[in-house]
């Protein structure tokens, strides 16, 4: 959809929802003139009434905490939304449809990329085929050899497609270049890359074993490949750059296979080898993030096909530093999440190796909640029988459990905490409540300075002068909602530039008069929907009131001249700044003369 067509959605949003309606439903508002005011609800407005609404204008002010704009922005700053949730929610309320893609270009240069993320699957698969073949190849030999050793199964190779890129710098390009494939293509699936001098060589060059990345519906994405040599400075894993068609935070390695997996439970791994040695033992159930730190996304993606996950990474301090990130993301995605400690080895490949499968089961089994696995931690570092420490620990333990928003769920931990510490249920409670409420008020205002942030920018110039152009540049802005008065700004000379006060005035002016020329009547909820979103608070405190109802084109002289004039003075500013520059360098250059002169 084009984005002329996109703006013309927004303003049938916008004319669709009644701002007085919606902000009714937040605040109680009462008719003041011809606006309505009402206590804000976007700060802590207990006082006085200092939200401004216009039902004619359809846009809102607020003189106390300087929000303001569009009902869009409206209930982007009451429900903490973003921009694009907030349009969908009052799309929703007004049952229009939402456009597929926002300003994506026209459906031309929507195949044109369909045809190009087409392709990139194509050269994805035909190198994944490259480099499993390459394993039954004299080439392929230490690949083979190394799978191997690491004790990989022919079925389990296949059944992941992994494969060996041999050491060399052209091997796959030269496969791919004589399939036919573009090198424009090739680069930008990740698989070659540039040199300075226009050249190509591939990107997995240095022998190494490729794990291809497989999305949920049997797309190769990605790869990912382990160099095999020993001794080398080169990293241990090199893995596809994000492209068109990989974005590493939304997927899971294993995840094609794994969605089949009737358990409702998904292991979480950290590396690609845990995966296959786990499926390779039969546990079909395990995924891996890929190499970063675990996402909100791939928690959204584990709770789409299992309701439980298991944390099963390596028993370091960095795995156990992962464990507790992602157990917070997947916790607080609704994911009931446990974790499990390897005890042998340092991850779960080698624990298999070492322990064989039945006694993996037995880890699952004895995987703690989440909640639980955190007290265990914190217990480890204090001594119970002291009373400081338990004080200590009784606090630190409350922030876990403040975390807990199931009202059950909380009920047992604190239970089982009080039996363990021999304090009452109720006090416990009592204490978890109040880091609960710290926690939701440090949110709140942070939200709150956020949205401020975004929507209040209206810094007071201090000098009197200024002063008195920066409330003729605004009182001048409100009455260019008039088309006249857009025509007698021009004719007067002034320019969006002369606007100088602040560049958000300039910015509306500019706004105002490209409007006005393109034959649109202004209307201050188009205006708002098309200003920027860090002006929403400076063009609403000028927009929302009508400075002069009844002859704008004659109110508008005063500012106008103030304004010709201030530009005026700029002017000779400058011009007197050139010519003192200018007799600076003529004394300068004189002075010079006179100094060589002197010495001869
Ligand atoms: N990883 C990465 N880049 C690195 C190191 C690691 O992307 N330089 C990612 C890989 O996805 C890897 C995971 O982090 O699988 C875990 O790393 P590690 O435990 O070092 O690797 P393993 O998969 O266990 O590999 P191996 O058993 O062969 O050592
Ligand atoms: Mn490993």
């Amino acid at each position: 959809m084009a984005s002329s067509d996109f703006q013309s959605f927004l303003d049938e949003v916008v004319m669709r929802n009644d701002i007085v309606e919606i902000i009714s439903g937040f605040t109680t508002l009462k008719r003041s003139g011809n606006n309505m005011m009402g206590l804000c609800p976007l700060h802590n407005d207990k006082k006085s009434p200092s939200l401004s609404v216009s039902p004619d204008k359809q846009i809102f002010h607020c003189f106390g905490c300087g929000a303001g704009g569009s009902v869009i922005q409206f209930v982007e700053a009451a429900m903490n939304l973003d921009f694009m949730d907030a349009v969908k929610y009052l799309a929703d309320r007004a049952h229009m449809e939402m456009p597929s893609t926002r300003g994506g270009g026209d459906k031309q240069k929507q195949l044109m990329l369909s045809k190009k993320k087409e392709r990139l699957y194509q050269i994805n698969a035909m190198a994944a085929r490259y480099y499993f073949d390459c394993l039954s190849k004299p080439e392929g030999k230490p690949g083979l050899d190394y799978l191997r050793e690491r004790k990989l199964k022919n079925s389990t190779i296949k059944k992941f497609g992994i494969g060996y890129a041999p050491e060399g710098w052209t091997d796959l390009y030269d496969h791919l270049k004589a399939q036919g494939c573009a090198e424009g293509d090739m680069e930008d699936a990740g698989l070659i890359r540039r040199r300075q001098n226009g050249t190509y060589y591939d990107a997995f060059y240095d022998g190494r074993v490729v794990f291809p990345i497989i999305d949920v519906r049997g797309r190769v994405i990605a790869f990912g490949g382990r160099i095999i040599r020993d001794g080398t400075d080169a990293p241990k894993y090199w893995n596809t750059p994000e492209t068109l068609i990989f974005k590493k935070k939304d997927n899971l390695f294993g995840l094609n296979l794994a969605k089949n997996d009737k358990s409702g439970r998904l292991l979480l791994m950290e590396g690609y080898m845990d995966v296959v040695a786990l499926h390779q033992s039969g546990f079909g159930n395990a995924v891996a993030s890929l190499g970063t730190a675990f996402t909100p996304e791939q928690a959204r993606l584990v709770k789409r096909y299992a309701p439980r996950a298991v944390l099963c990474y390596d028993n370091d301090e960095a795995g156990i530093k992962a464990t507790l990130r992602a157990g917070d993301i997947l916790f607080d995605e609704g994911v009931k999440v446990r974790v499990l400690t390897v005890t042998d080895g340092k991850d779960p490949d080698e624990f298999i190796k070492n322990k064989g499968p039945d006694m993996f089961s037995v880890l699952i089994e004895r995987s703690r909640p989440l909640i639980e696995y955190k007290i265990d931690g914190i217990r480890e570092k204090y001594n119970l029988n002291d009373v400081d420490d338990k004080v200590d620990f009784t606090r630190e333990v409350s922030e876990v459990l403040a975390r807990i928003k199931d009202a059950a769920q909380r009920e047992i931990y604190v239970g089982r905490l009080a039996d363990e510490l021999k304090i009452s249920a109720a006090g416990i409670m009592a204490g978890v409540s109040d880091i609960e409420l710290k926690n939701a008020e440090t949110d709140q205002r942070c939200r709150e300075s956020e949205r401020l942030r975004r929507t209040m920018h209206r810094p007071l110039p201090e000098e009197k002068n200024v002063r008195g152009v920066y409330w003729a540049e605004r009182f001048l802005l409100n009455l260019m909602c008039d088309e006249r008065v857009i025509k007698k700004v021009l004719e007067s000379g002034l320019t969006p530039d002369d606007f100088a006060s602040e560049p958000a005035h300039k910015r509306l002016a500019e706004l105002l008069i490209s409007l006005a020329e393109s034959g649109a009547v202004p209307e201050p909820s188009d205006i708002m929907g098309r200003c920027a979103p860090e002006d929403a608070g400076t063009v609403s405190d000028i927009l929302i009131n009508d400075k002069e109802t009844k002859d704008k084109l004659l109110a508008c002289a005063g500012p106008i001249g103030i304004l010709v004039r201030a530009k005026e003075e700029r002017q000779r500013l400058n011009a007197a700044q050139d010519d003192e520059q200018l007799r600076l360098l003529f004394e300068k250059k004189k002075n010079r003369k006179n100094a060589t002169g002197g010495a001869k």
